[in-house]
């Protein structure tokens, strides 16, 4: 599998390092090299040098688009850009590890998973939490049965990136780049990825967003207008074998403490369990019993994706972005199995539904039902 990534920012350059130790992948049937990259800042070029696979740098994404060395592209670029560049992967006949939030509103996700549906390319969407070993175990004990009843889902991604006032603006702090949705789109895939995959699709929803810095410095002496929701809860409806079940998803970027704290809470009435990446290597979990018990279990290194990293050693996010780029080229070579994959562009039209009806319950201040 022939990668090129178009943005080599912050993300590119993760994927980078991804494809750099494919081969600590034990028995992966697909061997993956990242064999071109584009983006328009010459220092970022400069920095692929680096890696050795890397034949064609370009500051010209057609360019990349046209190299017969290329046959799945990864796009990590602002919002306002997803639509153009991901129609012109599919237009190239090429396959698509699309960034989150897919589009930077729903009418351009709805063109871009129509798109993706008329070309037959393979394309799915970046959420790399659900393959934690901590996020596995919940979710296959979720999918046991083992919790009953379900009382309550709880999944979330809190950063306190935004609490210094004195940071400079960026793009995603604007909505002309960054979207309406705001934090949502930042953040919001990571939480509804796992809930969708499950069945748990929300049905109405409440929410309630804060925009809690509106200007901030531009990095030229002056200030500029910060205009995107910063938090963004939403109380959410969700059916689950019959029954009613709330389920509360949290997107913050001004969360005290919280570095990049992804979590997901499943909790029954014969069980649950509780997973946090600020607490990488626990596992709680919660049986029934005589007595109110929650469990801790110290996992290591067990993926879905076998590595050469031993069983006892503690996983973190590079591990997790790697396992997701390996579910995406499992399910690109038809290999995928039972593991989980991958968001498929379906879900992610999904969470745009949820996002604009978010936004529409916090204007008109009411539950919002959705079909
Ligand atoms: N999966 C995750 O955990 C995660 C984390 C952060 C960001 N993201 C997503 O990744 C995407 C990029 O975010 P980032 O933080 O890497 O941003 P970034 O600003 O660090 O990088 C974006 C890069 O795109 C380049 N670029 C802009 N226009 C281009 C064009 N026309 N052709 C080629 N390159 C171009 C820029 O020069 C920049 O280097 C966004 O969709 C964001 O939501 C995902």
């Amino acid at each position: 599998m022939r990668v090129g990534i178009i943005g080599g920012g912050l993300m590119g350059r993760e994927a980078a390092s991804a494809f750099g130790r494919w081969f600590v992948l034990q028995d992966m049937p697909v061997r993956a090299e990242l064999t071109a990259v584009c983006d328009l800042a010459e220092p970022l070029l400069d920095w692929f040098a680096r890696v050795p696979t890397v034949r064609l740098r370009t500051r010209n994404h057609h360019e990349l688009l046209a190299s017969p060395e290329v046959d799945v592209v990864y796009v990590a670029v602002p919002h306002h850009l997803h639509e153009a560049l991901y129609l012109d992967v599919l237009n190239a006949g090429k396959d698509l590890l699309a960034e989150k939030p897919f589009g930077i509103d729903l009418a351009a996700a709805r063109r871009i998973a129509q798109a993706a549906t008329q070309s037959g390319r393979f394309v799915r969407c970046s959420s790399e939490f659900p393959f934690m070993p901590g996020t596995q175990r919940v979710i296959h004990a979720a999918q046991s049965g083992a919790f009953g009843r379900l009382l309550e889902i709880r999944c979330g991604f809190h950063h306190a990136s935004d609490m210094d006032p004195a940071k400079p603006i960026n793009w995603k702090r604007q909505a002309r780049f960054c979207g309406e949705i705001g934090v949502m789109g930042d953040l919001g895939m990571h939480t509804v990825h796992v809930p969708l995959r499950l069945g748990w699709k929300p049905r109405r929803v409440y929410a309630q967003l804060q925009k809690i810095y509106t200007q901030r410095p531009d990095g030229r002496g002056g200030m500029a207008a910060c205009d995107t929701w910063d938090n963004a809860m939403l109380h959410t409806d969700v059916l689950v074998e019959g029954h009613e079940v709330p389920m509360r998803l949290e997107q913050k970027r001004l969360a005290p403490g919280e570095t990049n704290s992804w979590y997901l809470e499943v909790l029954g009435t014969e069980g649950g369990a509780k997973f946090s990446t600020k607490e990488p290597k626990t596992l709680w979990t919660f049986a029934r019993s005589s007595e109110q018990c929650w469990q801790r279990t110290d996992l290591g290194h067990q993926m879905a994706f076998p590595t050469i990293t031993g069983g006892i050693f503690e996983a973190g996010f590079p591990d997790c972005f790697l396992q997701m780029w390996a579910a995406y080229a499992a399910e690109w070579a038809g290999t995928l199995g039972a593991r989980f994959g991958c968001a498929t562009p379906q879900e992610a039209v999904a969470s745009h539904e949820l996002f604009e009806a978010a936004l529409r319950s916090h204007s008109e201040k009411r539950a919002i039902e959705l079909s």
